[in-house]
């Protein structure tokens, strides 16, 4: 990264209460040394400040944005609708359906506005945050061997796995 303090990723949930799932993709993007910036927005409870923030985003250095949400889970599509950023979406585990209103409500998108979705919950927000890694890393040699690296460790740790 150029500027340390400049935020590259922005990771958005709907609700204070995704956090939780959220944080998931906050530290692993930490884990790479990647700016970014955690916010709430929701795009039924504050969406004129929600379509503010995504049609300011890339003027404001932002490159990836991650969107968390659950149930009728429409704040990624939405933020899609107003960027041209890519927008990964993250499905929340709601406690009605265990998050697969969630994954149909973001991974339906009609076509012509994308959104990349992730699985439901923790595994999601991992991913998400290595999927931006894997964007940035296209134009930053050193990300790149940092996910290199990731890989690389990851896979010593599954060849030293014994079973009984
Ligand atoms: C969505 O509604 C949020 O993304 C959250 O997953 C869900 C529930 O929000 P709270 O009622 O917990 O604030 O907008």
């Amino acid at each position: 990264m150029t500027d340390e303090s400049r935020p590259v990723v922005a990771i958005i949930m709907g609700s204070k209460s995704d956090w939780e799932t959220m944080r998931h993709a906050s530290e692993m993007l930490s884990s790479f040394g990647v700016p970014h910036e955690c916010r709430v927005l929701s795009a039924h409870r504050t969406p004129e400040q929600t379509m503010q923030y995504a049609g300011a985003a890339q003027d404001r250095g932002i490159e990836v944005i991650i969107a968390g949400a659950g149930g009728a889970a429409h704040l990624p599509g939405v933020i899609a609708a107003h960027t041209l950023l890519p927008v990964l979406g993250v499905p929340i585990e709601s406690p009605a359906l265990r998050g697969l209103d969630s994954l149909l409500s973001i991974v339906q998108m009609p076509a012509g506005v994308p959104v990349g979705t992730l699985g439901i919950g923790k595994s999601g927000a991992v991913n998400a945050a290595l999927l931006a890694v894997a964007i940035l890393a296209a134009r930053r040699p050193e990300l790149r061997q940092k996910l290199r690296e990731f890989r690389e460790e990851q896979a010593s740790r599954v060849l030293e796995q014994t079973v009984p």
